[in-house]
């Protein structure tokens, strides 16, 4: 009980210089007023002395039980005991506060939802970097072992053997090249340079390089007819990263038929496209195929090749332009992916 009392005065200290000064003022001037005797103001004083006593031991009750349900609430979202901030009650009169409390719960709670989505999304990234460096590096492993052991001296298969981990080293380092490209896109370490370029050229440069490789798979590879002298804004080379990836796509996944690539203009931009006729992607693969590393049919892509980069680094680089990469495509119909720019 003594204990309550003095915890009570204590927690209305504050309360108590200022009432004490007053009261005496009060007193003093009344005494004075009145001309009372010396006494009764003593009386008067001791009563309100009391008086105070009891009036700041009840505030500083009420405040206190506030003080304590804040520190539970504090200390049940500390220790992880909340989990709805339903759970977080402070009564009508800290109504206030327990709408700032309940929304700084939140608040941190997404923050760690976001947060441990962030640590599966490392863990996975760095499992299928191993996975994906691993594979290679075995193959190279067991060309090598196998002419040492004696393969070298066949004149039947020394040369494929070396041709093929010669192929698993270019796969090696195109992996390494998209891993480096990915990581400084991410982490907004490649610059950028927005320049207006001519279109017409831009097509050119860019199709040159897969004319051999569109008549080696005797497919045709077609420029759609367009205004030559269209100038777009963006960053030339990214884009043409970016062109290159879906035409090597386009190229992979069309057994025979054609791709076709263009452009329409708009009032304030122009669409490019790469159209092909190959195998289509399913709906739900549709959804997928931007993320990092995914392949509908593994197997086939790694064959290829591939790694399942290609497009996360096309939706990277067409973003960066304040652009969305789209794509439309129907199973055994082909493929058509777009995307805006400034004109
Ligand atoms: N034009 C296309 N037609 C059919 N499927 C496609 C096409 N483009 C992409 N895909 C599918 O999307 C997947 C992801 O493509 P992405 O370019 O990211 O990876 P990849 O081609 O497998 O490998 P990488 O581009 O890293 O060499 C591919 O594995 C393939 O299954
Ligand atoms: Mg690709």
């Amino acid at each position: 009980m003594l204990n309550k009392f003095k915890r009570n005065i204590i927690s209305s200290k504050s309360n108590i210089i200022f009432l004490s000064i007053t009261s005496f003022l009060f007193l003093f001037l009344f005494g004075l007023f009145f001309r009372l005797s010396f006494s009764s103001i003593v009386a008067a004083s001791i009563f309100f002395l009391l008086f105070n006593l009891i009036l700041l031991y009840l505030v500083g009750g009420q405040r206190n039980k506030e003080l304590d349900s804040i520190k539970d609430v504090i200390s049940r979202i500390r220790t992880h005991s909340v989990n709805f901030d339903n759970e977080i009650s402070l009564g009508s009169e800290l109504e206030e506060l327990e709408i700032e409390i309940k929304a700084m719960f939140l608040r941190s709670q997404n923050d760690i939802q976001n947060l441990k989505k962030l640590e599966q999304i490392r863990t996975e990234f760095l499992g299928n970097v191993s996975h994906e460096l691993r594979t290679p590096i075995f193959a190279i492993q067991g060309y090598i072992e196998t002419l040492l052991d004696g393969a070298l001296d066949d004149r039947l298969v020394n040369r494929t053997f070396l041709q093929k981990a010669n192929q698993h080293t270019i796969n090696l380092n195109n992996l390494l090249n998209d891993l480096i490209d990915i990581s400084m896109i991410e982490s907004g370490e490649m610059k950028m340079s927005f320049r207006y370029f001519n279109v017409s050229e831009f097509f050119d440069s860019v199709l040159n390089e897969f004319k051999p490789q569109a008549v080696k798979k005797n497919i045709e590879l077609q420029l759609l007819p367009f205004n030559h002298s269209l100038q777009l804004f963006g960053d030339k080379q990214r884009l043409k990263q970016a062109i290159s990836n879906l035409l090597m796509n386009a190229l992979k996944y069309t057994e025979s038929g054609s791709i076709k690539i263009g452009v329409y203009e708009e009032e304030n931009g122009a669409v490019i496209f790469v159209m092909d006729s190959g195998i289509g992607i399913s709906k739900n693969d549709l959804e997928r195929i931007f993320e990092r590393f995914y392949r509908v049919d593994k197997e086939r892509s790694r064959d290829l090749g591939g790694t399942g980069l290609g497009l996360a680094i096309v939706k990277h680089i067409v973003e960066a332009h304040g652009s969305i990469i789209e794509v439309k495509s129907e199973i055994g119909k082909g493929s058509k992916f777009s995307f805006r720019l400034k004109k």
